[in-house]
């Protein structure tokens, strides 16, 4: 959801912006554009509608832009459709209004209308249709360094005015060695090098330069001059931000032998859920071991009730976990959109405990539902991937992911990461309710298998591709399952939607006869998550109700049983497990069928239509 990319220091900015635009193209790709401040201290824009490639060819038409600072940013439009004008960065006035600042903005101004109308009564001229270009208005309306204004405090005065979400990255004429930065609500991330800073969105457009960085935190500036910075509250305050050291290789955000991101990171999830279970399995005592709760096992165990919050593919993971901590736990839980938890009046009883689910630890919407949750008083979890981040920050406690960088925009890793995770979360307090230590020791045992197992799944994958080249023409799916496998169901129809634009639906099988059913005509394509556990036979009952009404099946079921020939078209197999972790391996087939059908259909996989990766706008 937009991507900001910022430098200031020794080395010619233009590259180094451009490559860091690269490695955040996965948060927006409709537009790109970056400003560069010259040695005369001369701002120079180039912004178009596009790719980054697209930029890129652009710059290198001219003498690109010359100059040791600047900013940068691809979009993912919100107010304005994509065009060269709605691009960022934005500048303000260039008649002698104007005062020379550029701007890049990730987030949303909420109040903008009411601001531009103001600024419009000021004389103020707007050439685009964004939001962002009122911001930058404002900030060049207060600067007034004749009176002590300057870059920085125009900047804070601009923001105390402010409603909404922004992470901003701020040039100026008149100071062309500042760089001034702020955020609330979308993360920004300041890089500290030798004589530089490079500011971004996220560590992987910093890691290239250097480890060590600092996240702003909400309602805060930062002042970046080559030598010194100094980071302040909207009313200037001073504060020290706690200085990270970043452990991400370079290895894990490049391509390697990959055509996609989303294919490496289909194939690295052995390698990503043996980190994810590393030093947390005690298989000897039958424990779990997860440093990151202990201090509130009391409030875990004696829970009356677990909300989970998500957005998307974590919403499926926490569908997961409802079933996994009922089960194992017994705990009576819900699963809730955070976008519609927030909103409706939810009941926070005094042993509720809330889970945040979400891979970037970014999104507005769960964001959103956590504050909510946390002023009415529960205990909050979080189950997140990305280190350091808004969720995993503003919660009591939680379990990081350990996937490591998920850039494929449609969610692979990260969710069998979250079902992971979830699963570790519900053995954890089990096993200080009722479950035995030696049943918790087989459920270890049996997730230690899990990587390998998935390995045996991902052999499969050309095989996957020739059944999935069958059916890739027609335009509606179903996708169906029932217990732990109905989310799993619901994952296969949105990453078939999210990549290869066809229209899928994912539901529980027995659901299927209440309506979706009319939609069944010749050789549809149903995809039956029918896997032997509780409710195998009831799966094959609904296999034969798709079938005699002409659809086609397409069956994920356990090694070993061939009795599913005779019911299905096509079969992939998963090795067998328990009914509760069984979601781990019958996950891989079909983010596979979604890859393999985005490929055959000519998309961009890595880069969907309309999508972004990090949605940080409500
Ligand atoms: C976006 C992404 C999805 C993701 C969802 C939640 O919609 O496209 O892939 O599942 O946000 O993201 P989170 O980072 O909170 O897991």
């Amino acid at each position: 959801m937009c991507g900001i990319v910022a430098y200031i220091g020794s080395q010619q900015a233009m590259p180094l912006l451009l490559e860091g635009l690269k490695r955040l193209e996965y948060r927006g790709y409709d537009s790109a554009g970056m400003a560069v401040t010259n040695e005369q201290g001369q701002l120079q824009i180039t912004k178009c509608q596009g790719r980054v490639s697209v930029l890129e060819e652009r710059l290198g038409q001219g003498a690109g832009l010359p100059g040791t600072s600047g900013i940068a940013h691809t979009r993912w439009a919100t107010h304005g459709r994509p065009s060269d004008t709605n691009a960022h960065p934005h500048r303000d006035d260039e008649s002698e209004r104007g005062s020379g600042i550029a701007l890049v903005h990730n987030g949303i101004i909420e109040n903008y209308a009411s601001l531009r109308t103001w600024l419009e009564e000021r004389g103020h001229t707007f050439t685009s249709e964004t939001d962002t270009e009122v911001l930058v208005m404002l900030i060049s309306e207060l600067f007034d360094p004749a009176n002590g204004i300057d870059l920085e405090k125009a900047v804070q005065a601009a923001l105390r005015e402010v409603t909404g979400a922004y992470a901003i990255a701020v040039v100026c004429e008149h100071e062309p060695d500042v760089l001034v930065c702020a955020r609330k609500g979308s993360p920004l991330m300041i890089g500290i090098g030798q004589g530089e800073y490079i500011v971004a969105s996220d560590p992987s457009a910093i890691i290239a330069h250097t480890g060590q960085a600092f996240a702003l935190e909400d309602y805060q500036v930062a002042r970046l001059t080559r030598t010194a910075f100094r980071t302040s509250t909207l009313d200037n305050v001073c504060v020290s931000p706690k200085i990270l050291n970043l452990e991400l290789e370079l290895q894990e955000i490049e391509l390697g032998e990959y055509p996609h991101y989303m294919l490496k990171e289909i194939f690295e999830q052995p390698r990503s859920l043996r980190n994810t279970l590393r030093g947390r399995l005690d298989t000897i005592e039958g424990r779990v071991v997860l440093g990151g709760l202990s201090d509130f096992i009391p409030n875990l165990v004696r829970a009356g009730r677990i909300i989970m919050l998500g957005q998307g593919t974590a919403l499926h993971a926490a569908m997961i976990g409802e079933y996994l901590i009922e089960d194992l736990a017994k705990i009576p839980t819900e699963v809730e959109y955070a976008s519609e938890f927030r909103y409706r009046n939810p009941i926070i009883e005094d042993r509720t405990v809330v889970i945040a689910i979400s891979q970037s630890g970014e999104t507005a919407d769960t964001i959103a539902a956590l504050q909510e949750a946390k002023d009415r008083g529960a205990i909050t979890l979080g189950a997140v991937n990305v280190v350091g981040s808004s969720i995993s920050r503003m919660t009591d406690a939680g379990v990081y992911l350990r996937v490591g960088p998920e850039i494929g925009v449609a969610s692979t890793k990260a969710f069998l990461g979250q079902v992971m995770v979830l699963t570790l979360i519900s053995l954890f307090i089990g096993r200080r309710r009722f479950l035995s230590a030696e049943t918790v020791s087989q459920y270890l045992r049996h997730l230690e298998t899990v990587p390998d197992l998935i390995e045996r799944v991902l052999e499969q994958s050309d095989a996957i591709r020739e059944t999935t080249a069958r059916y890739v023409d027609r335009e509606n799916w179903l996708f169906l399952g029932r217990g732990t496998n109905y989310p799993v169901a619901m994952e296969g129809a949105l990453k078939l939607k999210e990549i290869s634009y066809i229209h899928a639906e994912g539901m529980p099988a027995a659901e299927m006869k209440h309506g979706p059913i009319a939609l069944i005509n010749d050789g549809m394509p149903a995809v039956f998550v029918a896997t032997r556990n509780s409710q195998y036979d009831k799966v094959i009952s609904n296999m034969h109700e798709v079938r005699a009404r002409g659809g086609r099946i397409i069956a994920v079921a356990t090694e070993g049983d061939q009795d599913i020939t005779a019911h299905a078209d096509d079969t992939f197999y998963v090795p067998d497990l328990p009914e509760a972790l069984q979601p781990l391996l019958t996950t891989v087939p079909l983010q596979l069928m979604a890859y393999h059908a985005a490929v055959l259909r000519g998309h961009d996989v890595d880069k969907p239509r309309n999508l972004a990766k990090s949605v940080t706008v409500e």
